[in-house]
């Protein structure tokens, strides 16, 4: 959770200073007052990197060099203090000074979750975004998590590189058996981790949806088959691809909705609560792992919603107890909670018009 937040020369903020309620803020303004670069910028601290998928140069505030974060985090029982700078020459990363962590270390001390009006995509979308979930999941449920797929990853990328250097059938065959094990190992973390969200995803399935959701990990291979026998017959298609076609790289996770394919949901409103679900469920498997209240992002959740569907989804957002900033376009966001912390953002400045009650 964070407490004081800085950001300078990032977007339009020039520099913003915020001292946050630990459960309820709310930050309203017209279009393009900075809304979304605020959280843009307050989960850049928590991932170094953006949730747009926007590059540096974009992010830097035009006409200005870098662009700096600053945070006070309350992570357990101590307060750290997060810094990341960014420039063309790059990004540094500090936790409590200490730069050797990196990005991870940054992950592991603000741990959070974003729902924007893009966060369809999660349901809608390619594999990819489902497997960024379901590894997120993992990496706050599961201790090697992190370890297992950065080994998987460098196997994955050093046998690619057998296969495009057509090292020959004996070189890429000796790389099998530890890409195999490595693969195991991701696959073993992924599944546990889906078995420890699945009670939440089922409840806020039912929350936000009202109806039953189905999760299947599909781990990237025929589940009837050794990944050693797959990758013995496919080489030559490996081969002429340059690529490895099958593994924990290519898994996804179906979602299935009254039975039905989850993907094939026409309605985007319906596509966003599902999606928020996921989001929702995630952030408390990963609360109850760790303990303590995670950061939730909500970037104009009233978008695609009926008014409905919009008590429904802050009415659970609430249930969670996590720290929120959403926004708004105004002060009225429905679902708000009496004490909540409330500013105003324009041209990139902020005003407050509630501060965060002491100590909260
Ligand atoms: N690198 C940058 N330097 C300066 N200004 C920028 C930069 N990148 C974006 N902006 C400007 O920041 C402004 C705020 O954008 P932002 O997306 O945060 O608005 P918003 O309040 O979320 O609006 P909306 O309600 O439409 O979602 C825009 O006017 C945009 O042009
Ligand atoms: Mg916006």
């Amino acid at each position: 959770m964070i407490r004081l937040f800085r950001a300078t020369n990032f977007r339009c903020l020039e520099n913003a200073e915020l001292a946050l309620s630990s459960k309820f803020n709310l930050i309203y303004g017209a279009n393009a007052s900075g809304k979304t670069s605020l959280l843009e910028a307050l989960a850049y601290l928590g991932r170094g990197k953006s949730f747009r998928g926007a590059s540096t140069p974009n992010l830097i505030q035009h006409g200005k060099d870098e662009f700096v974060l600053f945070g006070q985090v309350d992570s357990l029982a101590r307060t750290r203090s997060l810094g990341v700078r960014n420039s063309r020459a790059g990004l540094e990363v500090r936790v409590d000074g200490n730069s050797e962590g990196g990005v991870a270390a940054l992950a592991e001390a603000l741990p959070l979750q974003v729902i924007d009006p893009e966060v369809h995509n999660l349901v809608a979308g390619g594999p990819e975004q489902r497997r960024r979930f379901l590894d997120w999941v993992a990496f706050h449920v599961e201790q090697d998590h992190l370890l297992a797929w950065r080994r998987f990853r460098r196997a994955l990328k050093q046998r690619n590189a057998a296969l495009r250097a057509r090292s020959g059938h004996a070189t890429i065959h000796s790389w099998n058996a530890e890409f195999v094990a490595l693969s195991a190992e991701l696959d073993e973390s992924r599944r546990r981790s889906l078995d420890a969200a699945l009670e939440s995803l089922s409840e806020f399935g039912r929350d936000l949806l009202g109806t039953e959701l189905g999760f299947d990990y599909l781990q990237g291979w025929n589940k009837e088959r050794r990944l050693t026998d797959v990758l013995e017959e496919g080489l030559e298609r490996d081969l002429q691809l340059g690529s490895t076609q099958h593994g924990p790289h290519r898994a996804d996770l179906k979602i299935s909705y009254d039975e039905k394919q989850a993907r094939k949901l026409v309605s985007r409103g319906q596509q966003k609560l599902l999606a928020s679900a996921m989001i929702l469920a995630a952030t408390e498997t990963a609360q109850t792992a760790l303990e303590r209240p995670l950061l939730l992002l909500l970037d104009d959740p009233a978008a695609e919603l009926d008014g409905e569907s919009l008590g429904r989804l802050m009415a659970a957002v609430s249930r969670l107890g996590c720290q929120v900033v959403a926004t708004s376009l105004d002060s009225g966001l429905p679902g708000t909670p009496a004490g909540a912390a409330l500013f105003h953002v324009e041209h990139g400045a902020l005003t407050v018009i509630q501060a965060p009650e002491n100590g909260r």
